[in-house]
């Protein structure tokens, strides 16, 4: 099987480059890129105008398979994933039941290889049940093939617990993905704590649930030596405790997703709980400094944190509404409407936070556009403008603050070792 994508920009984040290039695919290996290639192919794809890139990779997806189909799927969520260019996504466990042992991410893995069309990786819960009180049982887990342990949804409370999975994180070599909130201080908290949201009635959650979380984390990673992935990072202070982290040489990355670099909570103008997510939607200043950071090489990865719940969850008002939004069939046109079309981040720059940084963080031999290397493409027109419509997305849910939006950045196809899983036509 021959597919060959002409006339693209190849976008290569293994060695920087950026070429005009034809890129020849047999059996799902990248066999061959040069200029004006005259091949008789099974496929062929027009890339003119397009920027074919290493094909997105998301750290963090909430698929909702096992317990709550409703939302979502395995199969409906790496639909979305193929949609929104993205090839390999990570599963985050809090799922129903929680995948706290190999069973479950058998399980997910095994349904993936049957329905899903883009690769999928069940990330382990830390604790039993993530109920934060013992361990999981996470060599099990790793022998069933998890990339990465997290208590994704809630952090894990117990520092010493918490040390004890960083410590068995290094002996498996895996990365700890970290969601950070003090759950304490959230203390009925449903949006930022801030003044326009005051006025609006709504209990605040402050930066500090954040912030100390982070702080704690980076303190047991420097101890163990684990490495360290904060998720969602939403606040000023977090780019600078990256940052510093860093130049300390403490194993630490972080993933900004596109809503927080996007929103703040004063597009809050009404009663939607669309605009409900956790860690929520921030000040102009923390935007900025996400935004800073990005562009500077602190934060190293764009996630979405897709996050699906069912439009009868999200109707009943911010107050009461489930946290989360769903991100896949947006992500791209959101960095690229605001970040690269903004003059934050180069394309290079985009490839490398959506897929060679998440590829290297989880250990994957992806993320590069070489010839050898499995197909896992994206073919994107970085100029075409549209309005984004749930109605279009091919998730199962539509909780979306970005209704109506209109954006720069569309997905053309999207190719799976080798397979077309979407082209737009
Ligand atoms: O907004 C969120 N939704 N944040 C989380 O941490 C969990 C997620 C979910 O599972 O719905
Ligand atoms: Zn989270
Ligand atoms: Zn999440």
């Amino acid at each position: 099987m021959l597919l060959l994508i002409k006339n693209g920009t190849v976008i290569n984040p293994g060695d920087k480059t950026q070429q005009k290039a034809d890129v020849l695919v047999e059996d799902g290996i990248i066999k061959k890129i040069a200029e004006k290639q005259s091949v008789k192919a099974d496929k062929v794809i027009d890339a003119t105008g397009c920027f074919v890139m290493p094909g997105f990779i998301d750290m963090h997806v909430h698929l909702r398979d096992p317990g709550q189909e409703e939302k979502e799927t395995v199969e409906t969520g790496a639909r979305a994933a193929a949609h929104g260019g993205f090839t390999t996504i990570v599963a985050m466990p809090n799922t129903k039941p929680a995948v706290d042992n190999a069973d479950v991410v058998n399980y997910v893995h095994h349904k993936a290889e049957d329905v899903a069309i883009v690769n999928v990786l069940q990330s382990g819960a830390v604790t039993v049940g993530q109920r934060g009180t013992e361990l999981a049982d996470i060599e099990g887990m790793v022998e069933a093939g998890i990339p990465a342990i997290s208590e994704d949804g809630k952090s894990v409370m117990n520092a010493q617990l918490y040390r004890e999975a960083m410590t068995l994180a290094v002996k498996y070599d895996i990365p700890v993905l970290a969601h950070c909130e003090d759950i304490n201080l959230v203390n009925g908290g449903v949006v930022n704590a801030d003044e326009a949201m005051e006025k609006m009635n709504f209990p605040g959650i402050a930066n500090s649930v954040e912030d100390i979380i982070i702080a704690r984390d980076i303190m047991l990673s420097k101890e163990t030596g684990a490495a360290l992935h904060l998720c969602h990072c939403s606040t000023k202070s977090s780019v600078k405790m990256v940052k510093l982290a860093k130049q300390e040489g403490v194993r630490v990355t972080a993933e900004v997703c596109p809503h927080h670099f996007t929103l703040t909570s004063s597009d809050i103008k009404e009663d939607d709980a669309n605009y409900k997510m956790n860690p929520p939607l921030r000040t102009k200043e923390d935007v900025e400094a996400l935004k800073e950071g990005l562009k500077e090489d602190i934060m190293d990865v764009i996630s979405t944190d897709h996050a699906p719940h069912t439009a009868i969850e999200k109707g009943v008002g911010i107050k009461h509404a489930p946290f989360g939004i769903v991100g896949l069939e947006t992500a791209a046109a959101l960095t690229m409407t605001e970040l690269v079309d903004k003059g934050y981040l180069t394309m290079m720059q985009m490839a490398e936070k959506m897929s060679y940084n998440p590829a290297k963080i989880l250990g994957l031999d992806k993320g590069v556009v070489e010839e050898g290397k499995v197909a896992d493409l994206v073919v994107f027109d970085a100029k075409k403008e549209y309005k984004i419509d749930p109605e279009n997305f091919w998730s199962k849910s539509k909780n979306t603050p970005f209704a109506g939006k209109k954006v720069k950045g569309e997905v053309q196809a999207t190719i799976v070792a080798g397979q077309v899983v979407y082209e737009n036509k």
